[in-house]
């Protein structure tokens, strides 16, 4: 196949489909995958032509870098479906510009805009009967690269696979978003790697949020490495903090993950003439909102938990409930940005591929 950008796909169809087995009204986030997924390798220093073949394991050297150094990145995008049966995805170039910086930062070599665009747009369209129509179906779309060279020891790869995959998803979180605000855990520090979508981010994470969830939250709300007093961004999500009528959310940097999303929302915001602070919130501002009253909302927002109202944070072993409110802030962003998404409002921004 040829497309307009002069790549050249290789197409190897499943011979069956599973999608007649799936239960496209309980689904557990990221746990079903489509028929087709994408493949493209590098080696001898240039990237090969890109195949995209039934989804199944591979094989890989055990000693293969990215299970011994983490050297893997990855993006979480989503491919949405209009009344009209048009297949939609949402800002493309910004996953695939943060995919490269996330390369760099990793000393992994970055991925042709064609491989990633066109890939993406092919393998969407091959499995579009998965995008189901409706508000909250989706297919969330996972381009990720890991290092596939032989051998331990500890320098970067000269082989690596970049590959997509595709997941029908509803919602990342199934109930309530309750948070614990770091007091001794990290989950970045300046100079490290924060601001890159690498895998060992995510890991790193696991144990203290299993600790959370043992007391019964969801996520952290991670704050500063060096003081612990600023807030940043929750594990799997940028963080919005409502004040009176203001809304916060902490700057990106070497620490905070430049969310799709997180710029998104501030944008519609703006649009929407609410009142919006790109500064860092003091973990003492938020305990002093929530007791005198004029904390109105904390919310998260990312491609996977698109826009997910907090009910609580617990902050030195003390639980804050969030008020109930009426004109939610996170209510009206999300009923923004999931018109656009789906295709049911115009998109003024150009943001819809
Ligand atoms: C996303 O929101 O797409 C992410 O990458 C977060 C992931 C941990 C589910």
């Amino acid at each position: 196949m040829t497309l307009n950008n002069t790549i050249e796909i290789d197409i190897v169809k499943a011979s069956s489909s599973k999608i007649a087995s799936v239960d496209f009204e309980n689904l557990t986030f990221g746990n079903i995958f489509t028929d087709h997924m994408l493949i493209c390798d590098f080696k001898d220093g240039v990237w090969q032509k890109p195949i995209i073949t039934p989804y199944e394991p591979f094989l890989i050297d055990p000693s293969a870098k990215v299970f011994h150094y983490g050297q893997a990145i990855f993006e979480g995008m989503k491919a949405y479906k209009d009344d009209n049966d048009d297949v939609w995805l949402f800002r493309p170039d910004e996953n695939f510009k943060r995919f490269n910086k996330s390369a760099k930062r990793m000393a992994m070599p970055e991925v042709p805009e064609n491989v990633f665009i066109e890939g993406l747009k092919t393998v969407v369209d091959l499995d579009r009967e998965w995008v189901k129509k409706g508000l909250g179906n989706t297919l969330y779309l996972r381009p990720f690269m890991i290092a596939t060279g032989h051998g331990v020891i500890a320098q970067p790869s000269s082989e690596y696979r970049f590959m997509i995959i595709l997941s029908p998803a509803k919602s990342y979180y199934s109930g309530e978003v309750k948070v614990i605000i770091a007091e001794h855990y990290s989950r970045a520090a300046n100079g490290g790697i924060g601001a890159a979508k690498a895998a060992g981010n995510y890991s790193a994470q696991f144990y203290p949020t299993k600790l959370a969830n043992e007391k019964g939250y969801q996520q952290i709300i991670w704050t500063d490495d060096a003081t612990h007093t600023k807030l940043e961004e929750a594990g799997t999500m940028n963080v919005f903090i409502r004040i009176n009528d203001t809304l916060f959310t902490a700057p990106t940097s070497e620490r905070i993950l430049d969310g799709v999303t997180r710029k998104s929302l501030i944008e519609l915001a703006q649009r929407d003439g609410l009142n919006v602070e790109v500064r860092s919130v003091l973990v003492e501002e938020l305990v002093n909102a929530a007791k005198d009253g004029s904390l109105k909302e904390i919310f998260g927002a990312g491609t996977a938990a698109v826009v997910s109202p907090i009910v609580a944070f617990a902050y030195q072993g003390t639980e804050y409930q969030l008020p109930q409110i009426e004109n939610s802030f996170a209510l009206q962003l999300k009923e923004d940005l999931t018109k656009i998404q789906y295709k049911l409002a115009e998109d003024t921004f150009g943001w819809t591929v």
